[in-house]
């Protein structure tokens, strides 16, 4: 099938390269010339595990290809995915001006002849699928283009992938679901997606406000287990218990389950914040108040500061000239996206009260970089950070700080303090290595290194 991706960031580079691994011809459109430039060349643009290999195998073997220009990108293709950014406005909700902008320009390109089905992956909230709908039809008359209801079907597909893992998500998702009132529409997405379901999970298919409304859902439901994992790792640290066999023994439950139920320093990335936000909103404008959203957000900015009086105490409620190591900056492991990351919060308090900072990160330097620049410094690995500094904070659960080497950490460190904000690692081996250890839920570990 010829395929058209218009975005091509995270979602729309992973749906591209995906579907040129099952054997489709994808055009993946961007307007960002650089970015176009780079994978042109042959060059990835993200940080997402097994990506890369994808990409080079299906550009190499000319299955995937970009360009800036979208008449170009379109021209062939009989399914188009929109991949386009959905930012929170001045007032939180989703901004549509990018999708629909998009679908103006392809109203102007439809041709007599031509059957295109315009697929909406980005998150966007109730109606948007009928309002691009309408849009493609008033511009493509504005065109001189006639009856071009017939022209084009449009469907609401939301993407559901998580990023660190985007590659497995696309490739063997746990449901595809797929909003459109148009059969042949239902037909044709439906084999395109047959070779990510040969295991049997399903393709769920909807009406298109469903659709919306579902990967809504999905993420403040998810959103809300992690607020509501926080608020009781805040009790176990009042009331004496510990978060973690609180989480086993809930988790257990099968009605609960065990994912997402690990406390820490809150949620963030491209999607949670704007997403719970965007619903919220979504609520207030249908006249509901929607309220446990409110608390999932408030105790979500509550929770990504939550070790700062913790350092502040340690340190005598007094951080000026204190020189603080930084583990993680990407807003989860295992990519280098940090959109929303706790780390920028942790960073921006501590130096507001007067500590320096040095980072590291396996994957997110360079965006830091671009975002903060030398507001902070920056190492060349995960020891290097902690020459000199007064403590170490944990921001992301990056694999390789699991097992680090505490007797490195001691003798580079001016204290043996650790604040974990991720929860890594076991009390009783950080009482036995000697080190000050703060986590989140869990008893203190008063250690003397
Ligand atoms: N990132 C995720 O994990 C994830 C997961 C599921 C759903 N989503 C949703 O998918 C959508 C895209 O998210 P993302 O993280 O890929 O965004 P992104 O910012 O990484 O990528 C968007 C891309 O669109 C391009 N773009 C902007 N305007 C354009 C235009 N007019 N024509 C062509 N390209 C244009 C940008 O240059 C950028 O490359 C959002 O609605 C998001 O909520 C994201």
């Amino acid at each position: 099938m010829n395929i058209s991706v218009i975005g091509t960031g995270y979602v729309g580079l992973v749906t591209g390269t995906c579907f040129a691994e099952t054997g489709n011809k994808v055009i993946c459109v961007d307007i960002d010339e650089k970015k176009v430039a780079r994978l042109s060349s042959g060059k990835i643009t993200i940080f997402e595990p097994g990506l890369e290999k994808l990409f080079e195998r299906n550009s190499k073997e000319g299955r995937l290809q970009f360009t800036t220009s979208l008449a170009d990108g379109i021209r062939n293709a009989q399914v188009i995915f929109l991949a386009l950014p959905t930012p929170p406005d001045g007032d939180g909700y989703a901004d549509l001006n990018f999708v629909l902008g998009v679908a103006d320009n392809l109203g102007k390109l439809l041709k007599k002849g031509d059957y295109k089905i315009i697929v909406d992956k980005s998150t966007v909230p109730v109606g948007t699928a009928e309002k691009v709908h309408n849009i493609i039809v008033q511009s493509a008359i504005e065109a001189g283009i006639e009856n071009p209801e017939k022209l084009f079907d449009v469907a609401s597909n939301p993407e559901f992938l998580r990023e660190g893992v985007a590659v497995d998500d696309f490739m063997k998702p746990d449901r595809v679901v797929i909003g459109t009132s148009s059969e042949k529409a239902k037909d044709i997405l439906g084999q395109l997606y047959s070779p990510f379901v040969r295991q049997g999970n399903p393709v769920i298919y909807m009406d298109e406000k469903s659709a919306e409304l579902t990967k809504y859902a999905a993420n403040a439901f998810l959103a809300t287990k992690i607020s509501f994992m926080n608020e009781i790792a805040q009790l176990c640290e009042r009331l004496g218990a510990e978060v973690d066999m609180v989480r086993k023994g809930m988790g257990s439950d099968e009605r609960i389950g065990r994912r997402f139920l690990f406390p820490g320093i809150g949620y963030g990335g491209s999607c949670f914040p704007k997403d719970v936000k965007a619903l919220s909103k979504s609520a207030q404008q249908a006249d509901y108040n929607f309220r446990i959203l409110e608390a999932v957000m408030e105790v979500n900015e509550k929770q990504k500061v939550h070790l700062l009086p913790k350092i502040k105490s340690y340190f005598k409620n007094d951080l000026t000239n204190k020189h603080i190591a930084l583990w993680g900056l990407a807003f989860k492991p295992n990519t280098d996206d940090i959109r929303e990351a706790p780390a920028l919060k942790i960073i921006e308090e501590l130096i507001s009260h007067g500590a320096s900072v040095t980072a590291y990160d396996p994957e997110a330097m360079a965006n830091i970089k671009r975002e903060i620049g030398d507001k902070i410094s920056y190492a060349e690995n995960q020891y290097d950070v902690l020459k000199g500094a007064d403590c170490l904070v944990i921001a992301t659960e990056w694999s390789e700080f699991r097992t680090p080497d505490f007797d490195k950490i001691k003798s580079l460190l001016k204290s043996a303090a650790i604040f974990d904000g991720r929860n890594l690692f076991d009390l009783q081996q950080m009482k036995e290595e000697g080190f000050h250890y703060e986590s989140v839920g869990r008893a203190v570990v008063k250690g003397e290194a």
